[in-house]
């Protein structure tokens, strides 16, 4: 339902001014007109002088910061700011997230979120425990979209994504890839929830994403969306090939999630390529290695389990991932092989996630498969070079 902006815009006042506030971004623009900066970032910092409010501004060519000190100085930059015909407004503080779009029209369309139900004060991260990384309810989702189902699967990938990085010494800025990112919903709630404060429950990282699709048309709509979110100084998108695409410099971390069929070896090989740090890869379909089953008769015994169209795939699939871990353990990288989201929700539930070591391990019982099998796996041939 619109509402009259400028009441709207008193609301966000108020939490900009708030101690309670933890991130806020103006971005976009309103229809007809051009604020001074693209986009705006607001956030509290603990200086030795005491605390005070960052506010770094972009004017498309390079970022500004300056930190006001609360009362007279941060009301005046604060009001400066909002006089910006920004499009949009994204603030989130202890107890809720608040976002306000301009319409067309010139009203305003809010969504508000409380980060509790009871009206009670949130409670910090650390002290509870989340149900959710990245809330289904959450406003970027209104951004982005994105079906519950998907929802849940993108915070099922987060909680992985969370447990492998190391609480300390992160690279910065992170450097993070999304390998065929399709809509890139991933992509979003991974910048988030690494970008997030801490005591939002992200990471307050610094962290340049880019993602990387195929299809043109999937960089385009992205884009728009990391216009309209204020992430575009961090967030790009690029239209090109998993093996091709422009990314520099190299990231340290992989993201590929049901990147189709052999696209998931050329995440694993541009991945290793690069030598970045950690990997995570939930394949999609493997057509790859089950064509190779159907065209050759099983060694031994094994055609009991390759003679059923059923099992045969089933089994390719295991062959498929296997394999690949033992091809990133011979390329010096630690690997493991867990369900990410249980199997009720997506069949495609696996994740390869590896952390290189630089010892590689010994390819002799892989040689030994393959040598059995009479299988060459695409991620072998793309290492061959
Ligand atoms: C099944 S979708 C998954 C999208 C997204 N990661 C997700 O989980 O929502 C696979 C995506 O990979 C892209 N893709 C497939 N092969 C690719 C390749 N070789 N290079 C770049 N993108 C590719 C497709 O265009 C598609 O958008």
């Amino acid at each position: 339902m619109p509402e009259d902006l400028s009441a709207a815009l008193a609301e966000v006042r108020d939490l900009l001014l708030d101690p309670g506030l933890t991130r806020a971004v103006a971005a976009g623009r309103r229809r007809g007109a051009e604020p001074s900066v693209v986009r705006a970032e607001l956030r509290p910092v603990a200086l030795k002088a005491g605390r005070r409010l960052q506010i770094v501004t972009n004017d498309g060519a390079r970022p500004h910061t300056r930190n006001v000190a609360p009362g007279a100085e941060a009301e005046a930059a604060i009001d400066a700011l909002l006089t910006e015909p920004f499009g949009n407004w994204h603030v989130e503080s202890a107890g809720s997230t608040v976002q306000l779009r301009v319409t067309k029209k010139g009203d305003a369309q809010v969504h508000r979120q409380d980060s509790t139900d009871d009206g009670d004060p949130a409670p910090r991260q650390h002290d509870r425990v989340r149900e959710h990384l990245l809330d289904p309810g959450d406003p970027l989702f209104e951004v982005i979209g994105g079906s519950a189902a998907k929802r849940r699967q993108v915070d099922a990938f987060l909680r992985a994504l969370a447990a492998t990085l190391p609480a300390e010494g992160l690279s910065t800025p992170l450097r993070v890839v999304d390998l065929g990112c399709g809509n890139a919903y991933l992509t979003f709630a991974a910048f988030r929830y690494l970008t997030a404060p801490v005591d939002a429950g992200g990471r307050g990282l610094d962290v340049e994403m880019v993602g990387v699709d195929v299809r043109e048309d999937q960089r385009d709509r992205n884009t728009g969306l990391a216009e309209r979110l204020g992430y575009t100084d961090r967030l790009r998108f690029a239209a090109g090939t998993i093996l091709d695409a422009a990314v520099e410099p190299a990231p340290h971390l992989v993201l590929a999630l049901h990147a189709c069929d052999t696209a998931t070896d050329e995440a694993l090989h541009r991945a290793v390529g690069w030598g970045v740090e950690w990997i995570l890869a939930a394949p999609c379909c493997h057509h790859d290695i089950a064509a190779q089953l159907r065209e050759r008769p099983a060694p031994g015994p094994y055609q009991l389990i390759t003679a059923q169209g059923i099992l045969r795939e089933r089994f390719a699939d295991v062959l498929t991932d296997s394999l690949r871990a033992a091809l990133l353990r011979g390329e010096g990288y630690r690997v493991d092989v867990t369900e990410f989201i249980d199997s009720a929700h997506t069949p495609r539930n696996l994740l390869l996630r590896a952390r290189r070591t630089g010892t590689p391990t010994p390819r002799t019982e892989y040689d030994e498969l393959v040598t059995t099998w009479q299988v060459e796996p695409r991620l072998a041939a793309l290492l061959k070079g």
